[in-house]
């Protein structure tokens, strides 16, 4: 094995003690609170990490399409949720070969629109499909806006022979942009209107709400309401949680990029050898794309394809040939740029795992 000096740069790594720390720590929240945690692969899309999160207790993953949830059986799951709105009757053979391999495969139902679209798909697939109805939360994206829709997308599903409602999920990203002290009462809003239309349909339905920011506290207002929450960036964290959020302490980030200044072309400018195709084009707010690990006052503020421009107070002492650590401000789009990341243990590289589900966007 290489050492960090040896890496080629741009290299992604993975600490494992940092790793194994977030996902126990995460499940040890879920077990706590009675809730069951079915993280979104969509963040590492890699089995190594989803064995991790299974042997910790999880009860089941979630992915965003079927490619991905492919990638993911080599892991032994046994229950997996599609979180999104498939319509392509043409992918009911994959549908159906993943069912023959799992206990639970879910998919979503996202509006009545889509039952149509999504009952065609289930006359193509052969079998009845467990579906669970999108509810948008405050997003603005998938999901039933109102509860009379709700209440008419779910007498519909009765009438269906092909489709059976198991339950409602939302993805939260809104907390994303909330300032943290109104969380706590955003949840509390969210899970009551969840539960009143749970409870009007059928009190028996699963409740799985879903994202980083909030699952713990959701996990901690909804115990005894809810069922499970689905989280996905937490295992590494990044700078959306580090510091757009704050709810991730910097010491629990568990991925960097390893990056080499190449060129100091005037004074206040570094440049770096990983730009858009190694951090993608994704910043925080307020305009950053990553930040060094170590806390040194510079920052990454803009990209090109292969260059990233380092700026900041800090910048003019950095030398040509200096490797950088650094925390990328989202993670999920990292991942899905690199073939495998470089597990590291006290620093130093120990181990590479594949990203399996890599660029699985079908
Ligand atoms: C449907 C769904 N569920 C869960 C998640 C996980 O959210 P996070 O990455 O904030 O943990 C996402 C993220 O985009 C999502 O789209």
């Amino acid at each position: 094995m290489q050492t960090l000096a040896e890496l080629p740069t741009p290299s992604v790594l993975v600490d494992r003690a940092r790793l194994d720390a977030n996902v126990r720590g995460m499940q040890a929240i879920c077990d706590q609170h009675g809730v069951e945690l079915r993280p979104h692969i969509k963040t590492h899309k890699m089995v190594e990490v989803a064995r991790r999160q299974l042997a910790a207790g999880a009860r089941g993953l979630t992915c965003a399409k079927i490619g991905e949830a492919e990638a993911m059986l080599p892991s032994g799951v046994r229950s997996l949720f599609i979180a999104h709105s498939l319509v392509d009757p043409n992918q009911a053979p994959r549908l159906a070969a993943l069912a023959e391999r799992l206990d639970d495969l879910r998919v979503a139902v996202t509006s009545e629109p889509h039952a149509d679209a999504l009952e065609r798909l289930a006359q193509n697939v052969g079998r009845r499909l467990n579906v669970m109805m999108a509810v948008d939360t405050g997003l603005g994206r998938e999901g039933v806006r109102d509860d009379a829709t709700a209440l008419r997308l779910a007498s519909r599903l009765a009438r269906s022979s092909r489709l059976e409602l198991r339950g409602f999920y939302c993805h939260e990203g809104f907390f994303y942009g909330l300032a943290p002290d109104q969380y706590d009462l955003r949840i509390a809003t969210m899970l009551d209107r969840l539960c009143s239309l749970r409870d009007r349909i059928d009190p028996s339905l699963a409740l799985w709400p879903g994202c980083s920011v909030s699952a713990r506290r959701v996990a901690a207002i909804g115990a005894g309401r809810i069922q499970a929450v689905r989280p996905g960036a937490y295992p590494f964290g990044d700078l959306s949680l580090t510091r757009t959020t704050g709810v991730m302490p910097k010491e629990a980030l568990a991925l960097h990029v390893l990056a080499t200044v190449v060129d100091k072309p005037e004074s206040g400018l570094a440049l770096i050898d990983a730009g858009s195709k190694t951090f993608s084009s994704d910043r925080t707010p307020d305009g950053i794309h990553a930040l060094p690990a170590d806390g040194r006052d510079f920052a990454v503020v803009r990209l090109n394809e292969e260059h990233g421009y380092v700026r900041g107070p800090a910048t003019d002492s950095l030398e040509i040939g200096e490797r950088l650590l650094l925390v990328p401000a989202h993670v999920c789009t990292v991942i899905n740029l690199t073939d495998r990341v470089v597990v590291t243990e006290a620093g130093q590289p120990v181990d590479t795992w594949t990203v399996e589900g890599r660029g699985k966007t079908q």
